[in-house]
């Protein structure tokens, strides 16, 4: 299915038409001043907030990649303009299922192609957001190393790090894990049931001249990891949680509109006194407020509550009008 990709429709209004360089220009101003912030990694189009109804496009320095969604077909002209003004060496193309998480690997290979739409192939490129560096494999799955609307809970995890003993649950490639290192943290544990992620992110702390100690990078099913630390009294002052919506391991069933309450209380026992959690849920499907019921529910604190929230970054993920809020993070006191 092909859609006019560079359309901006309103609820009620006309499709109004816009020619893909002038489109590409409208985002790159809007943009600009994370550009100019020193962050290489961002946001350009989101969806209908951006005049592209179905399609998003990140940009990684001197890499792009657009997320087609809902079948839509890629639009050439529009990856052309986008790879032209910004001088892109490649363009990757990911068909974005309904529910990636519940995919075997191979179909999310399908959906992923390892070489690019246009261009030539960049195996690796390394990426500046907030001064931090990040390695990004454009080639690699549907996810390519950072996830870009959490850049300012990154930066949160770096201002609240100092003299903190954190960790870092689902940590994918350590993003987190980096920012709190940086930031200051007396210690930083990272927890992945995947070790070529976990390789990753050692990868993504030498890049930012951290030192690497095996026992910081744990292999195993986070469910676990957090009975065990809780068994064993070990406590750190900030856990970090921050789950796909769906997942299954070999030890483990997990849902984030099932679970959500079950997971926050397993890791709020490994906490040290005054220690926080900061649970994040990405699922459009979670309301807001059925969100902040989850986190609360199975915590037996005094007076349980949630001391900071956040959503998606504004300035390059402007709110779409085809797709409810999806990012939720909050900062809790258990
Ligand atoms: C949404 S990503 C996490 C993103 C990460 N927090 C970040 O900031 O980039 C989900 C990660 O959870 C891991 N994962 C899924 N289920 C797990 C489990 N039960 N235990 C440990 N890791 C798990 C996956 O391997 C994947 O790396």
């Amino acid at each position: 299915m092909t859609r006019p990709a560079h359309g901006t429709r309103s609820a009620s209004g006309p499709t109004r038409h816009v020619a893909p360089g002038d489109l590409i220009e409208r985002a790159l101003t809007r943009r600009a001043p994370l550009a100019d912030a020193g962050t290489t990694a961002y946001r350009l189009l989101h969806r209908d907030a951006d005049g592209t109804p179905g399609l998003t496009l990140d940009r990684f320095g001197a890499c792009l990649v657009a997320n087609l969604y809902d079948g839509l077909a890629p639009e050439p002209a529009l990856l052309e303009a986008a790879r032209a003004k910004i001088g892109a060496e490649a363009v990757y193309v990911k068909r974005r299922p309904a529910q990636a998480s519940r995919l075997t690997a191979e179909a999310r290979a399908a959906l992923a192609p390892a070489t690019p739409a246009v261009g030539q192939a960049v195996d690796e490129t390394v990426v500046a957001e907030n001064g931090i560096a990040y390695e990004i494999r454009p080639g690699t799955g549907l996810s390519v190393g950072l996830f870009l609307d959490m850049r300012d809970v990154r930066a949160a995890v770096r201002a609240l790090a100092p003299g903190r003993r954190v960790l870092n649950c689902f940590a994918y490639t350590c993003a987190f894990g980096v920012a709190a290192a940086l930031g200051g943290a007396t210690e930083v544990v990272n927890v992945d049931v995947s070790q070529s992620v976990l390789a990753w992110g050692r990868r993504n702390y030498a890049l930012n001249g951290l030192a690497t100690r095996a026992e910081d990078f744990i292999f195993g099913d986070v469910f676990d990891w957090l009975s065990r630390f809780g068994r064993k009294h070990r406590a750190f002052d900030l856990v970090i949680v921050d789950p796909p919506p769906f997942a299954t391991t070999k030890t483990s069933r997990f849902s984030i509109t099932r679970d959500l309450g079950r997971l926050t209380a397993l890791a709020a026992t490994c906490l040290g006194p005054g220690g926080q959690l900061l649970m994040c849920a990405n699922a459009a499907e979670l309301p807001q407020a059925a969100f902040e019921r989850a986190v609360l529910s199975d915590l037996t604190g005094a007076r349980p509550r949630i001391e900071r929230r956040w959503h998606e970054p504004n300035l390059d993920f402007p709110r779409p009008r085809e797709l409810p809020p999806y990012l939720k993070v909050a900062l809790i006191t258990p």
